[in-house]
């Protein structure tokens, strides 16, 4: 099927770069959320990033002023109708993302593909709130989603082979590499770095080496773009621990176990670069 249009459901992090990167790769996108206020605060997540990649030159103003004219932002479900395809980056919970997934299949048509891009939970899980199964399928991008080359796919149980070929049709349009994934918690690559981003928690927990010197010696001794206590606070302390409470309790597997240090910073709302408080402090 053609996809033209495009919904993307919550605009924070994952959700206002997707929207963006649609948008600049031709799409007519309808992003939602759920108040006028975090709608607000995410177009100007997006514009700002737009201008960012102006100024970068990644795009010219004439592709720029373009992408802004395909967006449009909304807080009511029943504007996303008429999409080919929708997005949703919501809280990586349950619970809200099969309401979510049962109130569009309720409002849009029945050719509509449903995807989500969670981290960890299960695609089959969530298409089972639809009467759609077989048109939803994970489709998981990394944050910054307009500078990070890759989408990873995930096929539910009963996701179609045509659902399939449509998505990496749109995700090739938006100029991304694809992988593809069974529907495991984690997929490929939460898979090996929730891991990677608990150990060094532990390692700091544990009095082994400072933030900083964790931080410099991945960088340094591993030619990463960041260190992963860093790492940790841009993906979102918050966002981390429910990836790993998700993949914890599907593998029962100490790998995947949170440490106590990370559960309290969370709940003493420490949730990373989103809102200033992390293993680091932010302006
Ligand atoms: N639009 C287009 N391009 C942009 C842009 C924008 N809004 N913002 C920045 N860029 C470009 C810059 O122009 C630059 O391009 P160049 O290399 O050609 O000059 C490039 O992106 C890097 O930007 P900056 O110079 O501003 O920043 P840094 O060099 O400090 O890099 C970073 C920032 C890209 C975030 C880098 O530190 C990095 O790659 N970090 C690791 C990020 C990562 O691992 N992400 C995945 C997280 S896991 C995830 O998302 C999955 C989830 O499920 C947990």
């Amino acid at each position: 099927m053609d996809i033209r249009k495009v919904g993307v459901i919550g605009c924070g992090l994952m959700g206002s770069g997707i929207a963006e990167q649609a948008a600049r790769s031709g799409f007519t996108v309808v992003v939602r959320e759920v108040n006028e206020e975090v709608l607000a605060a995410g177009q100007k997540r997006v514009l700002g990033s737009m201008q960012k990649g102006l100024q970068r030159n990644k795009l010219t103003q004439t592709e720029h002023d373009d992408a802004i004219r395909q967006l449009s932002f909304t807080t009511s479900v029943a504007d996303l109708a008429y999409c080919d395809m929708v997005i949703e980056a919501a809280t990586e919970n349950m619970a809200i993302k099969k309401k979510i997934f049962a109130e569009l299949d309720g409002v849009v048509s029945a050719e509509t593909i449903l995807a989500s891009n969670t981290s960890s939970l299960s695609i089959a899980d969530i298409a089972s709130a639809t009467q759609r199964p077989d048109k939803v399928l994970g489709i998981h991008f990394f944050n910054p989603v307009p500078v990070m080359p890759l989408i990873e796919y995930v096929r539910g149980f009963l996701t179609s082979d045509e659902t399939m070929t449509a998505a990496r049709a749109f995700g090739a349009a938006l100029g991304k590499k694809t992988v593809e994934s069974k529907d495991r918690p984690g997929f490929i690559v939460n898979r090996l770095l929730i891991p990677y981003l608990l150990d060094a928690i532990n390692v700091l927990e544990q009095g082994v080496a400072s933030r900083e010197d964790i931080d410099l010696g991945v960088q340094l001794g591993l030619n990463h773009p960041m260190g992963p206590l860093t790492l940790a606070d841009f993906v979102g302390l918050d966002t981390l621990l429910f990836i790993a409470d998700a993949m914890y309790e599907e593998f029962k597997d100490n790998r995947y176990a949170a440490p106590p240090l990370l559960r309290r910073m969370v709940i003493a709302g420490y949730w990373g670069r989103k809102n200033g408080k992390g293993f680091y402090t932010y302006g």
